[in-house]
């Protein structure tokens, strides 16, 4: 079955979503480079590069359920953050939000009755669970290391390790 022209719409503005998560998170890591954090800089493009895995997915099955991707124009994300901690903490609070995004496009795919949506975002449920994990994980750590040089550069040395 088709996808409706609401659920399409609605799916559209997720994608959008998904490509302004890529973005910010590329500049979060343009922000770790200039402060010679490579290791979260590392982690935060593998991080962009998932958000554009997840952009790709919305965009794949809009064309797989005989819809249209339609592209937006990307709001400027910021350029830079007060500390390490406050940026984990920004992107802590995105992915809160993406994840209210996520559980309000299931409630109107309910609402549509489109299992076919539903049984896709079965996925992003998941991995939302997962991708507040992480960050959170970072934010706590980091609250940890406090103002400790030395803890900064071996929590440095371990996201340089994300594959
Ligand atoms: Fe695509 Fe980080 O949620």
């Amino acid at each position: 079955m088709n996808i409706s022209k609401k659920m399409e719409s609605a799916v559209n503005v997720q994608m959008n979503e998904e490509l302004y998560s890529e973005y910010i998170y590329l500049a979060m890591a343009s922000y770790f480079e200039s402060q010679n954090l490579k290791g979260f800089a590392h982690w935060m493009k593998k991080q962009a590069e998932e958000e554009r895995e997840h952009a790709m997915k919305f965009h794949d099955f809009l064309f797989d359920r005989d819809g249209t991707a339609t592209l937006e124009a990307l709001k400027k994300p910021p350029a830079k953050w007060a500390s390490p901690l406050a940026a984990f903490q920004e992107a802590y609070k995105h992915e809160q939000y993406i994840t209210g995004c996520i559980n309000k496009l299931y409630d109107l795919a309910e609402k549509e009755k489109d299992h076919a949506t539903k049984v896709m975002l079965h996925w992003f449920i998941d991995e939302q669970v997962e991708e507040e994990a992480s960050a959170l994980e970072i934010v706590e750590k980091l609250k940890l290391i406090g103002n400790s040089v030395n803890g900064l550069m071996m929590l440095d040395q371990a996201l340089s390790k994300r594959e």
